[in-house]
């Protein structure tokens, strides 16, 4: 077609033309990613806006309307911490949505059950409010029946070891509630699993309770998420569970030397295990600065290819939970074009792109299904209260002391 108008005109010079082309090409991959976000679901494994509904409206979900574009509303327009409606998210042909049921370390001993159902409480009512939007999710077959239905299916994931209180039965509570991922720590360690910022020589990672929580993931088929947690905690948690894990939103530790990204060594360890790094699009995490663009996000996918494997990667943007996002990602709208430009690069066939937009997560999300029903004869792990951390736990807890009475 511009052949023609050239030959037509004859008016175009060369490098314009080629220009043109180029132009053209991009607009081809643009078409094939949404192609393929049609056929696979993109399933992002982080996103904050839970937390923002708490901060903003009180969890009052009658008081923003989800399929406007948040963009023009108060306060959300306001905060460089929003960046998600379900606007955006259809737009960004998104097809799989993990919500985090985040707590804060500050309510450690204090209040952070009571906050994660809160948390998850708020996820099950918005998803009840937009039933043309999306659905709950509970396991790999939903999410690609409901995606398959032209709707985005969502996810729970517990964000901080601390909200089940060092306590399974709490645990198999999120799990009954819909909870699929639990990030062992968040900014801070629990009695039990260690995060990210303890000084190597000082990681203990995983206690004996924190192995009893791990095997009952494995048996409830919940999945393990290495986010935030420290490398010892990384390799224990490696090394004791029988599924493989996740790192919800996280990036290459190679090219962003902070605490929260994944080292080479864990990355390859991780690749024979089974699991699944999504990638984060933090500016910190990506380039340790505060500016960063699409590329650098291809960047961290990249080297997380050449030392893992292509089957090994995911996305995890972290939406809603960041307050500098890259120039080109910067919302959830945002994310065929990422596809698009993965498409142009050098040595990624369709195959490649499907892997990670989706096809890799639902891998690890099934295999953890076949560990738990491989471990179906296992009874619930019984452990309250826990003999290893008693003293610790009644001494910092706001808690009712059994020995009292
Ligand atoms: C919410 O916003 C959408 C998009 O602007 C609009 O179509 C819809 O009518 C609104 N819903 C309500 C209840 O205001
Ligand atoms: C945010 O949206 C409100 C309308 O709800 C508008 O009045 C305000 O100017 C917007 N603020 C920004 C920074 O765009
Ligand atoms: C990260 O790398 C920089 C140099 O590139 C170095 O100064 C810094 O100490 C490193 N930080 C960590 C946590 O290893
Ligand atoms: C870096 O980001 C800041 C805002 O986060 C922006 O004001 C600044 O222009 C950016 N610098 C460059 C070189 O892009």
């Amino acid at each position: 077609m511009i052949l023609l108008v050239v030959a037509a005109t004859g008016l175009i010079s060369v490098p314009l033309l080629l220009r043109d082309m180029a132009r053209g090409s991009a607009q081809h991959r643009l078409q094939i990613a949404r192609k393929i976000l049609a056929q696979v679901p993109l399933i992002d494994g982080h996103n904050d806006f839970p937390w923002n509904a708490r901060r903003f409206v009180y969890n009052k979900l009658q008081s923003v309307n989800l399929t406007s574009d948040l963009r023009h509303v108060r306060p959300w327009n306001e905060s460089v911490w929003s960046h998600t409606d379900l606007f955006r998210l259809r737009e960004g042909m998104v097809g799989g949505q993990f919500w985090s049921i985040y707590v804060p370390c500050g309510a450690q001993y204090l209040d952070a059950v009571q906050i994660a159902l809160e948390q998850i409480d708020t996820v099950r009512r918005m998803v009840q409010r937009y039933p043309s939007h999306t659905a709950l999710a509970t396991s790999a077959d939903e999410i690609l029946e409901i995606h398959k239905g032209g709707r985005m299916a969502s996810l729970l994931g517990v964000e901080g070891g601390h909200a089940i209180a060092s306590s399974l039965s709490v645990l198999r509570s999120f799990h009954d509630l819909g909870a699929r991922y639990l990030t062992l720590t968040h900014t801070c360690s629990t009695p039990w699993s260690e995060y990210s910022e303890v000084p190597s020589l000082q990681q203990r990672g995983l206690t004996e309770f924190g192995e009893s929580v791990v095997r009952e993931m494995n048996r409830l088929g919940m999945v393990v998420d290495l986010s935030h947690t420290s490398t010892q905690t990384m390799r224990d948690v490696l090394a004791v569970s029988r599924a493989p894990v996740m790192f919800s939103h996280s990036s290459a530790h190679a090219l962003c030397n902070i605490s929260r990204n994944v080292p080479d060594a864990i990355l390859k360890q991780l690749a024979l295990h089974g699991g699944i790094v999504m990638v984060s699009f933090y500016n910190r995490f990506l380039t340790c600065g505060k500016n960063a663009t699409i590329h650098d996000v291809i960047a961290h996918i990249e080297h997380i290819r050449r030392v893992a494997g292509v089957d090994h990667i995911g996305l995890g943007a972290g939406y809603d939970g960041i307050d500098l996002v890259p120039e080109g990602l910067e919302d959830p709208s945002k994310y065929p074009y990422l596809v698009a430009e993965l498409l142009g690069r050098p040595g990624w066939s369709e195959a490649d792109v499907r892997k990670v937009v989706g096809l890799n997560f639902l891998r690890v999300l099934r295999k953890v299904e076949q560990t738990r029903d491989h471990l179906s004869a296992k009874k619930p792990i019984s452990l309250e209260p826990l003999p290893d951390i008693d003293e610790d736990y009644i001494n910092n807890n706001c808690t009712y002391d059994l020995r009292e009475n």
